[in-house]
């Protein structure tokens, strides 16, 4: 079993990577063989419009820029498991994570019926982490965030979503114009929550890449 591991967090030591890591070892627990990505190290952007991948004569499912990120949607589209977190800027995932959802679900989205040309399959646990408590997550931003869900139902495997609410985004918020956040919450949730959602995380990424 392969299993992709990818932190869509510009922050290589923080929230998403300390999740994302989780879900690596979880993985690693039923012997996957992992493979671990930060996403802002490639070079790339997202879909350039040039439709090599709907023509006629070429094979499908394959990203045909050439750059760096083309490699890696083949390796996802080889992978039984693709385990991938992202911080929630503005209400959505990352750039770059939407760059590479442009990407890998475009080529293997048919135009002729919308429907998958994907034959394999790729479970998929989605991780976000945000200053948003999980009341607002659940109230205001669950449902927009299913449209994420379904563009990597087109890789046909299971999926999975998992919160990670109320951050810490910084060591010492007295240092930032940040009062709109308490220190002493920020550090309650994370000696009561933050544990609970980082043991979470390795057990999604291990249900997600047995056998
Ligand atoms: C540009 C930017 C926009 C953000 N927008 C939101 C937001 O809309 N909602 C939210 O809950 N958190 C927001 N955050 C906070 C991050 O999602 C949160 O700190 C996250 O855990 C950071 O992940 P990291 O530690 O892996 O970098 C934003 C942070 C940045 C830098």
């Amino acid at each position: 079993m392969k299993t992709i591991v990818i932190n869509a967090s510009p922050r290589k030591k923080w929230n998403t990577a300390e999740v994302m890591q989780a879900a690596q070892k979880g993985a690693e627990s039923v012997g996957a063989e992992v493979e671990y990505v930060n996403l802002y190290d490639l070079v790339f952007k997202g879909c350039r419009s040039c439709l090599v991948c709907k023509m006629k004569e070429k094979p499908k499912c394959k990203c045909y820029w050439k750059d760096e990120l083309s490699p890696l949607i083949e390796r996802i589209l080889e992978a039984d498991t693709l385990l991938i977190g992202s911080p929630i800027y503005f209400g959505e995932p990352t750039s770059e994570f939407r760059a590479l959802i442009e990407r890998l679900i475009f080529c293997v989205m048919s135009y002729d019926d919308g429907s998958s040309y994907y034959t394999g399959k790729v479970n998929v646990g989605i991780f976000y982490t945000m200053n948003a408590p999980i009341d607002y997550y659940k109230q205001s931003m669950e449902e927009s965030l299913s449209s994420i869900e379904f563009l990597f139902s087109f890789l046909n495997g299971e999926i999975r979503t998992y919160p990670v609410c109320d951050t810490l985004q910084v060591h010492d918020y007295s240092k930032y114009n940040m009062a709109g956040f308490s220190q002493e919450m920020k550090e309650k949730q994370l000696i009561l929550q933050y544990p609970k959602d980082i043991e979470n995380a390795f057990k999604i990424g291990a249900e997600l890449s047995k056998e």
